[in-house]
Protein backbone atom coordinates (compact mmCIF):
# COMPACT_ATOMS: atom_id res chain seq x y z
CA UNK A 1 0.00 0.00 0.00
CA UNK A 2 1.17 3.36 -0.39
CA UNK A 3 1.93 5.67 2.04
CA UNK A 4 -0.77 8.59 2.66
CA UNK A 5 -0.06 11.85 1.09
CA UNK A 6 1.62 14.34 4.29
CA UNK A 7 0.71 18.10 3.73
CA UNK A 8 1.85 21.04 6.10
CA UNK A 9 -0.62 23.63 7.28
CA UNK A 10 0.27 26.68 7.40
CA UNK A 11 -2.25 28.96 9.57
CA UNK A 12 -2.58 31.30 12.19
CA UNK A 13 -5.74 30.31 13.89
CA UNK A 14 -6.11 27.56 15.79
CA UNK A 15 -9.97 26.90 14.77
CA UNK A 16 -9.19 27.19 11.29
CA UNK A 17 -6.58 25.02 11.38
CA UNK A 18 -7.89 22.35 13.54
CA UNK A 19 -10.98 22.66 10.26
CA UNK A 20 -8.52 21.95 8.36
CA UNK A 21 -6.75 18.88 9.87
CA UNK A 22 -9.97 17.09 10.43
CA UNK A 23 -10.85 17.68 7.04
CA UNK A 24 -7.77 16.63 5.38
CA UNK A 25 -7.30 13.39 8.17
CA UNK A 26 -10.59 12.24 6.87
CA UNK A 27 -9.61 12.42 3.63
CA UNK A 28 -7.12 9.77 4.12
CA UNK A 29 -3.82 12.51 4.32
CA UNK A 30 -1.48 12.45 6.88
CA UNK A 31 -1.34 16.26 8.56
CA UNK A 32 1.06 18.84 9.98
CA UNK A 33 -0.12 22.13 11.41
CA UNK A 34 2.14 25.03 12.19
CA UNK A 35 1.60 28.34 12.77
CA UNK A 36 4.16 30.87 11.15
CA UNK A 37 6.00 30.65 8.06
CA UNK A 38 9.26 30.54 10.49
CA UNK A 39 7.83 27.24 11.61
CA UNK A 40 6.93 26.29 8.39
CA UNK A 41 10.48 26.30 7.05
CA UNK A 42 12.19 24.73 10.54
CA UNK A 43 9.48 21.93 9.61
CA UNK A 44 11.04 22.11 5.68
CA UNK A 45 14.67 21.48 7.46
CA UNK A 46 13.03 18.08 8.84
CA UNK A 47 11.43 16.65 6.04
CA UNK A 48 9.62 17.50 2.96
CA UNK A 49 5.90 17.04 2.87
CA UNK A 50 4.23 15.99 -0.23
CA UNK A 51 2.09 19.55 -0.48
CA UNK A 52 1.98 22.82 1.56
CA UNK A 53 -1.09 24.65 2.18
CA UNK A 54 -0.38 27.94 3.47
CA UNK A 55 -2.53 30.66 4.80
CA UNK A 56 -1.47 34.20 3.04
CA UNK A 57 -2.10 36.56 6.13
CA UNK A 58 0.60 34.58 8.24
CA UNK A 59 1.72 36.90 11.93
CA UNK A 60 5.41 37.13 10.70
CA UNK A 61 6.96 36.60 7.11
CA UNK A 62 3.89 36.45 4.85
CA UNK A 63 2.42 33.25 2.61
CA UNK A 64 4.26 35.10 -0.41
CA UNK A 65 7.44 35.47 0.89
CA UNK A 66 7.26 32.01 2.23
CA UNK A 67 6.59 30.68 -1.40
CA UNK A 68 9.56 32.75 -2.55
CA UNK A 69 11.58 30.78 -0.26
CA UNK A 70 10.36 27.69 -1.20
CA UNK A 71 11.07 28.49 -4.74
CA UNK A 72 14.72 29.96 -4.59
CA UNK A 73 15.75 27.08 -2.98
CA UNK A 74 17.05 24.02 -5.04
CA UNK A 75 15.68 21.31 -2.93
CA UNK A 76 12.19 22.98 -2.33
CA UNK A 77 11.50 24.09 -5.70
CA UNK A 78 9.54 21.34 -6.73
CA UNK A 79 7.32 21.25 -3.96
CA UNK A 80 3.41 21.87 -4.61
CA UNK A 81 2.16 25.22 -2.77
CA UNK A 82 -1.56 25.92 -1.88
CA UNK A 83 -2.36 29.52 -1.02
CA UNK A 84 -5.50 30.04 1.04
CA UNK A 85 -6.49 33.45 1.43
CA UNK A 86 -9.10 35.52 2.80
CA UNK A 87 -11.73 37.33 1.53
CA UNK A 88 -10.47 41.02 2.17
CA UNK A 89 -6.96 40.58 0.11
CA UNK A 90 -9.64 40.60 -2.73
CA UNK A 91 -7.67 41.02 -5.91
CA UNK A 92 -4.63 39.15 -4.73
CA UNK A 93 -4.46 35.95 -7.38
CA UNK A 94 -1.71 37.39 -9.63
CA UNK A 95 0.84 38.28 -6.80
CA UNK A 96 0.07 35.42 -4.88
CA UNK A 97 0.87 32.92 -7.79
CA UNK A 98 3.76 35.45 -9.38
CA UNK A 99 5.06 34.72 -5.76
CA UNK A 100 5.66 31.27 -7.00
CA UNK A 101 2.32 29.28 -5.65
CA UNK A 102 0.49 26.62 -7.62
CA UNK A 103 -3.03 27.69 -6.64
CA UNK A 104 -4.68 29.98 -4.48
CA UNK A 105 -8.20 29.41 -2.82
CA UNK A 106 -10.35 31.83 -0.79
CA UNK A 107 -10.92 30.81 2.72
CA UNK A 108 -14.60 30.75 1.90
CA UNK A 109 -14.81 28.06 -0.11
CA UNK A 110 -16.56 25.04 1.29
CA UNK A 111 -13.87 22.62 2.43
CA UNK A 112 -14.70 19.95 -0.38
CA UNK A 113 -13.35 22.01 -2.98
CA UNK A 114 -10.01 22.58 -1.21
CA UNK A 115 -9.83 18.87 -1.02
CA UNK A 116 -10.09 18.79 -4.76
CA UNK A 117 -7.63 21.56 -5.65
CA UNK A 118 -5.14 19.75 -3.32
CA UNK A 119 -5.53 16.07 -5.12
CA UNK A 120 -5.49 18.14 -8.27
CA UNK A 121 -1.98 19.49 -7.20
CA UNK A 122 -1.34 16.50 -5.86
CA UNK A 123 -1.79 14.50 -9.21
CA UNK A 124 0.15 17.15 -11.47
CA UNK A 125 2.98 17.28 -9.29
CA UNK A 126 6.57 15.87 -10.12
CA UNK A 127 7.86 16.78 -6.83
CA UNK A 128 11.37 15.83 -7.74
CA UNK A 129 12.84 16.39 -4.47
CA UNK A 130 16.62 16.52 -5.30
CA UNK A 131 18.35 16.85 -2.27
CA UNK A 132 21.55 17.92 -1.95
CA UNK A 133 22.79 17.64 1.80
CA UNK A 134 21.97 19.72 4.90
CA UNK A 135 18.63 21.08 5.72
CA UNK A 136 17.49 24.04 3.20
CA UNK A 137 15.78 26.76 5.57
CA UNK A 138 17.89 26.19 9.01
CA UNK A 139 17.15 29.64 10.65
CA UNK A 140 20.54 32.03 9.68
CA UNK A 141 22.65 32.23 12.62
CA UNK A 142 23.51 36.07 13.27
CA UNK A 143 26.65 37.66 15.51
CA UNK A 144 24.74 41.20 16.87
CA UNK A 145 28.15 43.37 17.50
CA UNK A 146 26.66 46.90 19.24
CA UNK A 147 28.40 48.77 22.27
CA UNK A 148 24.91 50.11 23.75
CA UNK A 149 23.13 47.60 25.64
CA UNK A 150 19.41 49.08 25.11
CA UNK A 151 19.73 49.32 21.54
CA UNK A 152 21.58 45.48 21.29
CA UNK A 153 18.95 44.31 23.24
CA UNK A 154 16.03 45.88 21.17
CA UNK A 155 18.07 44.59 17.79
CA UNK A 156 18.55 41.05 18.81
CA UNK A 157 14.82 40.87 20.00
CA UNK A 158 13.31 42.44 16.29
CA UNK A 159 15.67 39.95 14.46
CA UNK A 160 14.72 37.15 16.71
CA UNK A 161 11.16 37.62 15.85
CA UNK A 162 11.77 37.19 12.69
CA UNK A 163 13.38 33.68 13.04
CA UNK A 164 17.00 34.37 13.30
CA UNK A 165 19.29 32.32 16.00
CA UNK A 166 20.86 35.46 17.26
CA UNK A 167 24.40 35.71 19.64
CA UNK A 168 25.64 38.85 20.92
CA UNK A 169 28.69 40.41 21.37
CA UNK A 170 29.62 44.15 23.08
CA UNK A 171 33.13 44.55 21.52
CA UNK A 172 34.96 44.17 18.59
CA UNK A 173 37.76 41.44 20.22
CA UNK A 174 34.78 39.29 21.75
CA UNK A 175 33.19 39.26 18.38
CA UNK A 176 36.15 38.58 16.61
CA UNK A 177 36.55 35.43 18.96
CA UNK A 178 32.75 34.47 19.03
CA UNK A 179 33.60 33.59 14.96
CA UNK A 180 36.75 31.90 15.61
CA UNK A 181 34.78 29.40 17.75
CA UNK A 182 31.01 29.17 16.25
CA UNK A 183 29.81 29.28 12.38
CA UNK A 184 27.27 32.45 11.79
CA UNK A 185 25.71 33.27 8.20
CA UNK A 186 25.98 37.04 9.16
CA UNK A 187 27.59 39.64 11.20
CA UNK A 188 25.26 42.84 12.00
CA UNK A 189 27.83 45.41 13.03
CA UNK A 190 27.75 48.45 14.89
CA UNK A 191 30.05 51.10 13.34
CA UNK A 192 31.26 52.97 16.25
CA UNK A 193 32.88 50.40 18.64
CA UNK A 194 34.93 50.97 21.59
CA UNK A 195 37.63 49.16 20.85
CA UNK A 196 38.16 48.98 17.46
CA UNK A 197 37.34 51.50 14.61
CA UNK A 198 34.62 50.92 11.68
CA UNK A 199 37.50 50.04 8.79
CA UNK A 200 40.13 48.19 10.89
CA UNK A 201 37.06 46.04 12.16
CA UNK A 202 35.30 45.85 9.01
CA UNK A 203 38.96 44.62 6.99
CA UNK A 204 40.08 41.83 10.35
CA UNK A 205 36.32 40.60 9.67
CA UNK A 206 37.29 39.78 6.08
CA UNK A 207 40.48 38.60 6.77
CA UNK A 208 38.96 35.89 9.28
CA UNK A 209 35.98 35.45 6.67
CA UNK A 210 38.70 34.22 4.36
CA UNK A 211 39.91 31.63 6.41
CA UNK A 212 36.85 30.05 6.87
CA UNK A 213 35.26 27.83 4.01
CA UNK A 214 31.31 29.30 5.11
CA UNK A 215 31.60 32.99 4.46
CA UNK A 216 29.28 35.04 6.51
CA UNK A 217 27.90 38.53 5.52
CA UNK A 218 28.91 42.06 6.96
CA UNK A 219 25.88 44.40 7.58
CA UNK A 220 27.51 47.88 8.98
CA UNK A 221 24.85 49.76 11.09
CA UNK A 222 25.91 53.50 11.32
CA UNK A 223 24.32 56.12 13.22
CA UNK A 224 25.42 58.82 10.86
CA UNK A 225 25.90 57.51 7.09
CA UNK A 226 27.72 59.82 5.62
CA UNK A 227 29.15 59.14 2.22
CA UNK A 228 32.72 58.52 3.53
CA UNK A 229 31.68 56.58 6.06
CA UNK A 230 29.88 54.31 3.43
CA UNK A 231 32.25 54.17 0.96
CA UNK A 232 35.45 53.65 3.62
CA UNK A 233 33.43 50.46 4.93
CA UNK A 234 32.61 49.16 1.47
CA UNK A 235 35.53 49.10 0.26
CA UNK A 236 37.53 47.48 3.76
CA UNK A 237 34.67 44.65 2.96
CA UNK A 238 31.17 45.08 4.47
CA UNK A 239 28.47 43.88 1.99
CA UNK A 240 26.12 46.56 3.08
CA UNK A 241 25.83 50.17 5.18
CA UNK A 242 22.83 50.64 7.02
CA UNK A 243 21.52 54.12 8.75
CA UNK A 244 21.13 52.57 12.17
CA UNK A 245 17.41 54.12 13.33
CA UNK A 246 14.76 52.87 15.30
CA UNK A 247 12.74 51.52 12.07
CA UNK A 248 13.21 48.26 12.34
CA UNK A 249 11.43 47.29 8.94
CA UNK A 250 14.93 48.69 6.40
CA UNK A 251 17.49 47.18 8.26
CA UNK A 252 15.27 43.58 8.37
CA UNK A 253 14.72 43.92 4.42
CA UNK A 254 18.01 44.87 3.64
CA UNK A 255 19.40 41.37 6.26
CA UNK A 256 17.17 39.33 4.55
CA UNK A 257 17.81 40.78 0.76
CA UNK A 258 21.85 39.92 1.83
CA UNK A 259 20.85 36.60 3.15
CA UNK A 260 18.89 35.73 0.25
CA UNK A 261 21.77 36.02 -2.50
CA UNK A 262 24.29 34.67 0.15
CA UNK A 263 22.12 31.11 0.56
CA UNK A 264 21.99 31.37 -3.15
CA UNK A 265 25.22 32.10 -3.60
CA UNK A 266 25.90 29.29 -1.67
CA UNK A 267 23.43 26.65 -3.12
CA UNK A 268 25.07 27.44 -6.57
CA UNK A 269 28.28 26.47 -4.85
CA UNK A 270 26.80 23.16 -3.95
CA UNK A 271 25.33 22.63 -7.17
CA UNK A 272 28.64 23.53 -8.85
CA UNK A 273 30.45 21.22 -6.35
CA UNK A 274 27.29 18.38 -6.83
CA UNK A 275 28.48 18.52 -10.94
CA UNK A 276 31.68 18.85 -10.22
CA UNK A 277 31.50 15.41 -7.91
CA UNK A 278 29.53 13.98 -10.73
CA UNK A 279 31.70 14.80 -13.86
CA UNK A 280 34.20 13.57 -11.82
CA UNK A 281 32.60 10.17 -11.01
CA UNK A 282 31.92 10.07 -14.89
CA UNK A 283 35.18 10.13 -15.45
CA UNK A 284 35.96 7.52 -13.41
CA UNK A 285 33.76 5.20 -14.78
CA UNK A 286 35.03 6.06 -18.14
CA UNK A 287 38.40 5.41 -17.52
CA UNK A 288 37.56 2.46 -15.24
CA UNK A 289 35.26 1.03 -18.63
CA UNK A 290 38.38 2.05 -20.98
CA UNK A 291 40.87 0.09 -19.20
CA UNK A 292 38.29 -2.96 -18.80
CA UNK A 293 38.19 -2.60 -22.49
CA UNK A 294 41.83 -2.87 -23.16
CA UNK A 295 42.00 -5.60 -20.82
CA UNK A 296 39.47 -7.78 -22.69
CA UNK A 297 41.04 -6.56 -26.07
CA UNK A 298 44.63 -6.96 -24.79
CA UNK A 299 42.89 -10.95 -23.37
CA UNK A 300 41.33 -11.45 -26.95
CA UNK A 301 44.71 -10.67 -29.20
CA UNK A 302 46.45 -13.22 -26.68
CA UNK A 303 44.32 -15.68 -26.86
CA UNK A 304 44.56 -15.67 -30.68
CA UNK A 305 48.26 -15.41 -30.97
CA UNK A 306 48.18 -18.65 -28.45
CA UNK A 307 45.86 -20.20 -31.04
CA UNK A 308 48.13 -19.48 -33.66
CA UNK A 309 51.53 -20.69 -31.69
CA UNK A 310 49.53 -24.23 -31.16
CA UNK A 311 48.41 -24.09 -34.73
CA UNK A 312 51.44 -23.52 -36.10
CA UNK A 313 53.18 -25.94 -33.53
CA UNK A 314 50.92 -28.85 -34.61
CA UNK A 315 51.76 -27.67 -38.35
CA UNK A 316 54.97 -28.01 -37.68
CA UNK A 317 55.15 -31.73 -35.39
CA UNK A 318 52.84 -32.86 -38.45
CA UNK A 319 54.72 -32.03 -41.38
CA UNK A 320 58.54 -33.06 -39.42
CA UNK A 321 56.77 -36.70 -38.40
CA UNK A 322 55.09 -36.93 -42.03
CA UNK A 323 58.29 -35.35 -43.74
CA UNK A 324 60.93 -38.28 -41.66
CA UNK A 325 58.30 -40.38 -42.48
CA UNK A 326 58.48 -40.24 -46.34
CA UNK A 327 62.13 -39.97 -46.47
CA UNK A 328 62.45 -43.04 -44.53
CA UNK A 329 59.64 -44.72 -46.87
CA UNK A 330 61.52 -43.52 -49.96
CA UNK A 331 64.97 -44.87 -48.47
CA UNK A 332 63.31 -48.69 -47.97
CA UNK A 333 61.87 -48.24 -51.05
CA UNK A 334 64.88 -47.77 -52.99
CA UNK A 335 66.93 -49.89 -51.01
CA UNK A 336 64.56 -52.79 -51.64
CA UNK A 337 64.52 -51.76 -54.88
CA UNK A 338 67.51 -52.66 -56.06
CA UNK A 339 67.72 -56.49 -54.93
CA UNK A 340 64.30 -56.79 -55.96
CA UNK A 341 64.87 -55.53 -59.66
CA UNK A 342 68.14 -58.01 -59.53
CA UNK A 343 65.93 -61.22 -58.03
CA UNK A 344 63.54 -60.46 -60.42
CA UNK A 345 65.92 -60.42 -63.01
CA UNK A 346 67.60 -63.69 -62.14
CA UNK A 347 64.21 -65.25 -61.22
CA UNK A 348 63.15 -65.19 -64.87
CA UNK A 349 66.26 -66.36 -66.12
CA UNK A 350 65.67 -69.78 -64.00
CA UNK A 351 62.50 -69.90 -64.98
CA UNK A 352 63.37 -69.60 -68.98
CA UNK A 353 66.70 -71.38 -68.59
CA UNK A 354 64.11 -74.99 -66.52
CA UNK A 355 61.72 -74.43 -69.70
CA UNK A 356 64.22 -74.90 -72.46
CA UNK A 357 65.01 -77.82 -70.54
CA UNK A 358 61.57 -78.92 -69.66
CA UNK A 359 61.04 -81.56 -72.60
CA UNK A 360 64.32 -83.45 -72.27
CA UNK A 361 64.63 -84.02 -68.56
CA UNK A 362 60.88 -84.77 -67.99
CA UNK A 363 61.49 -88.07 -70.55
CA UNK A 364 63.91 -89.27 -68.14
CA UNK A 365 62.64 -88.66 -64.42
CA UNK A 366 61.29 -91.19 -62.46
CA UNK A 367 57.40 -90.55 -61.17
CA UNK A 368 58.90 -89.26 -57.43
CA UNK A 369 61.31 -87.21 -58.75
CA UNK A 370 58.67 -85.76 -61.99
CA UNK A 371 56.79 -85.21 -58.47
CA UNK A 372 59.65 -83.29 -57.27
CA UNK A 373 59.76 -81.20 -59.88
CA UNK A 374 56.95 -79.74 -60.96
CA UNK A 375 56.13 -79.01 -57.38
CA UNK A 376 59.99 -76.51 -57.60
CA UNK A 377 58.34 -75.12 -60.58
CA UNK A 378 55.36 -74.48 -58.75
CA UNK A 379 57.35 -72.59 -56.42
CA UNK A 380 58.97 -70.99 -58.44
CA UNK A 381 55.91 -69.41 -59.94
CA UNK A 382 55.11 -68.46 -56.83
CA UNK A 383 57.98 -67.15 -55.97
CA UNK A 384 57.19 -65.06 -59.41
CA UNK A 385 53.92 -63.77 -57.84
CA UNK A 386 55.49 -62.82 -54.66
CA UNK A 387 57.92 -60.54 -56.17
CA UNK A 388 55.55 -58.70 -58.51
CA UNK A 389 53.34 -58.05 -54.84
CA UNK A 390 56.70 -56.80 -53.45
CA UNK A 391 57.10 -54.38 -56.55
CA UNK A 392 54.21 -53.05 -55.88
CA UNK A 393 54.42 -52.35 -52.78
CA UNK A 394 57.65 -50.69 -53.52
CA UNK A 395 56.07 -48.95 -56.20
CA UNK A 396 53.19 -47.58 -53.54
CA UNK A 397 55.75 -46.25 -50.79
CA UNK A 398 57.59 -44.67 -53.87
CA UNK A 399 54.32 -42.84 -54.48
CA UNK A 400 53.35 -42.07 -50.81
CA UNK A 401 56.79 -40.78 -50.26
CA UNK A 402 56.26 -38.01 -52.78
CA UNK A 403 58.19 -35.00 -51.04
CA UNK A 404 57.64 -32.73 -53.73
CA UNK A 405 55.22 -30.84 -51.58
CA UNK A 406 55.69 -27.37 -52.92
CA UNK A 407 54.43 -28.48 -56.35
CA UNK A 408 51.58 -28.13 -57.00
CA UNK A 409 50.56 -30.70 -59.85
CA UNK A 410 48.09 -33.38 -61.72
CA UNK A 411 48.28 -36.78 -59.87
CA UNK A 412 46.05 -40.20 -60.11
CA UNK A 413 44.32 -40.09 -57.14
CA UNK A 414 43.63 -43.88 -57.02
CA UNK A 415 46.81 -44.53 -57.15
CA UNK A 416 47.74 -42.27 -53.83
CA UNK A 417 44.08 -43.77 -52.19
CA UNK A 418 46.17 -47.24 -52.98
CA UNK A 419 49.78 -46.40 -51.89
CA UNK A 420 48.18 -45.08 -48.51
CA UNK A 421 46.19 -48.56 -48.61
CA UNK A 422 48.79 -50.60 -48.74
CA UNK A 423 50.85 -48.82 -45.95
CA UNK A 424 48.07 -49.62 -43.75
CA UNK A 425 47.24 -52.74 -44.84
CA UNK A 426 48.69 -54.54 -41.67
CA UNK A 427 46.40 -52.77 -39.25
CA UNK A 428 43.16 -53.81 -41.06
CA UNK A 429 44.40 -57.44 -42.36
CA UNK A 430 41.10 -59.72 -42.42
CA UNK A 431 38.98 -57.44 -40.18
CA UNK A 432 38.12 -54.97 -42.35
CA UNK A 433 37.06 -54.88 -45.96
CA UNK A 434 37.92 -51.91 -47.81
CA UNK A 435 35.22 -51.27 -50.59
CA UNK A 436 36.25 -48.63 -53.49
CA UNK A 437 34.49 -46.68 -55.60
CA UNK A 438 36.34 -44.70 -58.10
CA UNK A 439 34.14 -41.90 -59.89
CA UNK A 440 35.08 -40.98 -63.90
CA UNK A 441 37.53 -38.23 -62.71
CA UNK A 442 41.05 -39.99 -62.08
CA UNK A 443 43.44 -36.85 -62.14
CA UNK A 444 43.08 -34.02 -59.73
CA UNK A 445 45.37 -30.91 -59.50
CA UNK A 446 46.84 -31.24 -55.81
CA UNK A 447 49.94 -31.00 -53.87
CA UNK A 448 50.41 -34.64 -53.65
CA UNK A 449 52.41 -34.88 -50.66
CA UNK A 450 50.58 -33.06 -48.61
CA UNK A 451 47.47 -34.75 -49.81
CA UNK A 452 48.66 -38.30 -48.84
CA UNK A 453 49.32 -37.08 -45.83
CA UNK A 454 45.49 -36.07 -45.03
CA UNK A 455 44.67 -39.73 -46.65
CA UNK A 456 46.88 -41.21 -43.97
CA UNK A 457 45.08 -39.56 -41.37
CA UNK A 458 41.62 -40.15 -42.80
CA UNK A 459 41.99 -43.40 -43.07
CA UNK A 460 44.06 -44.31 -40.16
CA UNK A 461 41.48 -42.51 -37.49
CA UNK A 462 38.41 -44.90 -39.40
CA UNK A 463 40.20 -48.11 -39.00
CA UNK A 464 41.12 -46.90 -35.24
CA UNK A 465 36.84 -46.26 -35.14
CA UNK A 466 36.38 -49.48 -35.52
CA UNK A 467 36.72 -52.47 -32.81
CA UNK A 468 36.93 -56.25 -34.36
CA UNK A 469 34.97 -56.29 -37.88
CA UNK A 470 34.04 -53.88 -40.34
CA UNK A 471 34.48 -51.94 -43.60
CA UNK A 472 35.70 -49.03 -44.76
CA UNK A 473 34.01 -47.45 -48.30
CA UNK A 474 35.86 -44.74 -50.31
CA UNK A 475 34.22 -43.02 -52.84
CA UNK A 476 35.75 -40.37 -55.33
CA UNK A 477 34.47 -38.42 -58.30
CA UNK A 478 33.69 -35.09 -59.42
CA UNK A 479 30.47 -32.98 -57.81
CA UNK A 480 30.13 -29.60 -59.70
CA UNK A 481 33.45 -27.65 -60.00
CA UNK A 482 34.60 -29.44 -56.73
CA UNK A 483 36.17 -33.22 -56.89
CA UNK A 484 35.15 -35.28 -53.61
CA UNK A 485 36.56 -38.05 -51.74
CA UNK A 486 34.67 -39.86 -49.27
CA UNK A 487 35.83 -42.06 -46.01
CA UNK A 488 33.33 -43.90 -44.72
CA UNK A 489 33.71 -45.97 -41.85
CA UNK A 490 31.48 -48.56 -39.76
CA UNK A 491 32.93 -47.49 -36.51
CA UNK A 492 31.84 -46.63 -33.14
CA UNK A 493 30.74 -42.70 -34.60
CA UNK A 494 31.89 -39.49 -32.82
CA UNK A 495 29.67 -38.40 -29.93
CA UNK A 496 28.07 -34.71 -30.71
CA UNK A 497 30.29 -33.29 -27.95
CA UNK A 498 32.99 -34.01 -29.67
CA UNK A 499 31.93 -33.15 -33.30
CA UNK A 500 32.50 -29.21 -32.27
CA UNK A 501 36.56 -30.31 -31.25
CA UNK A 502 37.48 -32.88 -33.80
CA UNK A 503 39.64 -30.57 -35.32
CA UNK A 504 41.48 -28.67 -32.68
CA UNK A 505 44.96 -29.60 -32.39
CA UNK A 506 46.01 -31.69 -30.28
CA UNK A 507 41.84 -32.75 -29.67
CA UNK A 508 42.25 -36.66 -29.06
CA UNK A 509 39.60 -39.25 -27.36
CA UNK A 510 42.89 -41.62 -28.14
CA UNK A 511 45.43 -42.84 -25.39
CA UNK A 512 48.16 -41.44 -24.80
CA UNK A 513 51.21 -42.77 -27.05
CA UNK A 514 47.99 -43.91 -29.78
CA UNK A 515 47.18 -40.42 -31.11
CA UNK A 516 48.20 -37.11 -30.54
CA UNK A 517 45.02 -35.06 -31.67
CA UNK A 518 46.62 -33.47 -34.63
CA UNK A 519 45.88 -35.82 -37.82
CA UNK A 520 42.22 -33.79 -38.34
CA UNK A 521 44.02 -30.29 -37.64
CA UNK A 522 46.68 -30.81 -40.36
CA UNK A 523 44.47 -32.62 -43.11
CA UNK A 524 42.07 -29.33 -42.19
CA UNK A 525 44.89 -27.13 -43.06
CA UNK A 526 45.96 -28.96 -46.20
CA UNK A 527 42.56 -29.25 -47.62
CA UNK A 528 41.97 -24.99 -46.97
CA UNK A 529 45.46 -24.84 -48.82
CA UNK A 530 44.16 -26.20 -51.52
CA UNK A 531 40.52 -24.13 -51.15
CA UNK A 532 38.50 -27.17 -50.40
CA UNK A 533 36.68 -27.55 -47.58
CA UNK A 534 36.23 -30.95 -45.20
CA UNK A 535 32.66 -32.51 -43.89
CA UNK A 536 32.23 -34.57 -41.22
CA UNK A 537 29.00 -36.97 -40.80
CA UNK A 538 28.74 -38.82 -37.82
CA UNK A 539 26.19 -41.42 -36.23
CA UNK A 540 27.04 -42.75 -32.72
CA UNK A 541 27.07 -46.50 -32.56
CA UNK A 542 27.04 -46.58 -36.78
CA UNK A 543 29.73 -44.85 -38.29
CA UNK A 544 31.84 -41.47 -39.52
CA UNK A 545 31.64 -40.34 -43.12
CA UNK A 546 34.87 -38.12 -43.63
CA UNK A 547 34.32 -35.45 -47.44
CA UNK A 548 37.09 -33.90 -48.68
CA UNK A 549 36.33 -31.57 -51.43
CA UNK A 550 39.17 -29.88 -53.61
CA UNK A 551 38.14 -27.47 -56.45
CA UNK A 552 39.18 -28.81 -59.96
CA UNK A 553 40.88 -26.22 -62.43
CA UNK A 554 39.11 -25.55 -65.83
CA UNK A 555 41.01 -28.17 -67.79
CA UNK A 556 40.37 -30.76 -65.12
CA UNK A 557 36.66 -31.66 -64.91
CA UNK A 558 37.19 -33.09 -68.41
CA UNK A 559 40.82 -34.89 -67.98
CA UNK A 560 39.98 -38.48 -67.28
CA UNK A 561 42.93 -41.46 -66.99
CA UNK A 562 42.81 -41.59 -70.36
CA UNK A 563 44.14 -38.01 -70.93
CA UNK A 564 46.32 -37.67 -67.93
N1 LIG B 1 36.38 -41.82 -38.27
C1 LIG B 1 36.29 -41.49 -36.98
N2 LIG B 1 35.44 -42.15 -36.13
C2 LIG B 1 35.36 -41.83 -34.83
N3 LIG B 1 36.06 -40.84 -34.23
C3 LIG B 1 36.91 -40.14 -34.99
C4 LIG B 1 37.07 -40.39 -36.39
N4 LIG B 1 37.98 -39.54 -36.89
C5 LIG B 1 38.37 -38.77 -35.84
N5 LIG B 1 37.74 -39.11 -34.70
C6 LIG B 1 37.88 -38.49 -33.38
O1 LIG B 1 38.56 -37.29 -33.52
C7 LIG B 1 39.71 -37.27 -32.67
C8 LIG B 1 40.78 -36.44 -33.34
O2 LIG B 1 41.27 -37.06 -34.49
P1 LIG B 1 42.72 -36.73 -34.99
O3 LIG B 1 42.96 -37.52 -36.21
O4 LIG B 1 42.86 -35.26 -35.10
O5 LIG B 1 43.63 -37.19 -33.80
P2 LIG B 1 43.94 -38.67 -33.30
O6 LIG B 1 43.52 -39.65 -34.34
O7 LIG B 1 43.35 -38.81 -31.95
O8 LIG B 1 45.49 -38.64 -33.16
P3 LIG B 1 46.57 -38.74 -34.40
O9 LIG B 1 45.80 -38.62 -35.67
O10 LIG B 1 47.50 -37.61 -34.18
O11 LIG B 1 47.20 -40.05 -34.23
C9 LIG B 1 40.06 -38.70 -32.46
O12 LIG B 1 40.76 -38.89 -31.24
C10 LIG B 1 38.68 -39.36 -32.44
O13 LIG B 1 38.08 -39.23 -31.17
MG1 LIG C 1 44.10 -39.42 -36.39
Amino acid sequence: MERPARILVVEDSPTQALQLRHALEKAGFGVECVASAEAALDSLNRGLPDLLATDYRLPGMLGDELCRKIRMNVNTRGLPILMLTSEREGQIERHVLESGADDYVPKSEDIDFVLLRIQALLRKSHAQQVVFGGAPFSAARLLVVEDSPTYLKLLAGELQQDGYAITMATTGAEALERLSLQAFDGVVLDLVLPDMGAVEMCRRLVESRRTLDHAYLILALSASATRETMTSVLAAGADDVVEKSRNFAVIKARLRALLRRQRLHEENRRIAEEFRKRELEVLRANARREAAEARAAMTGQLERANRELKDAQSQLVQSAKMASLGQLVAGIAHEINNPLAFVMNHHGTVEQSLQALVTELEAGLSDASRRSWSKARQRLRDIRNGLERIEDLVLKLRTFSRLDEGEHKYVKIEESIESVLALLQHRMKDRITVKRSYGDVKVVPCYPGPLNQVLMNLLSNAIDAIDGEGQITITTGPRGSMFFISVADTGKGIPPEHRERIFEPFFTTKAVGQGTGLGLSISYGIVQRHRGTIEVRSEEGKGTEMIVKLPLGPETTAVTEASP
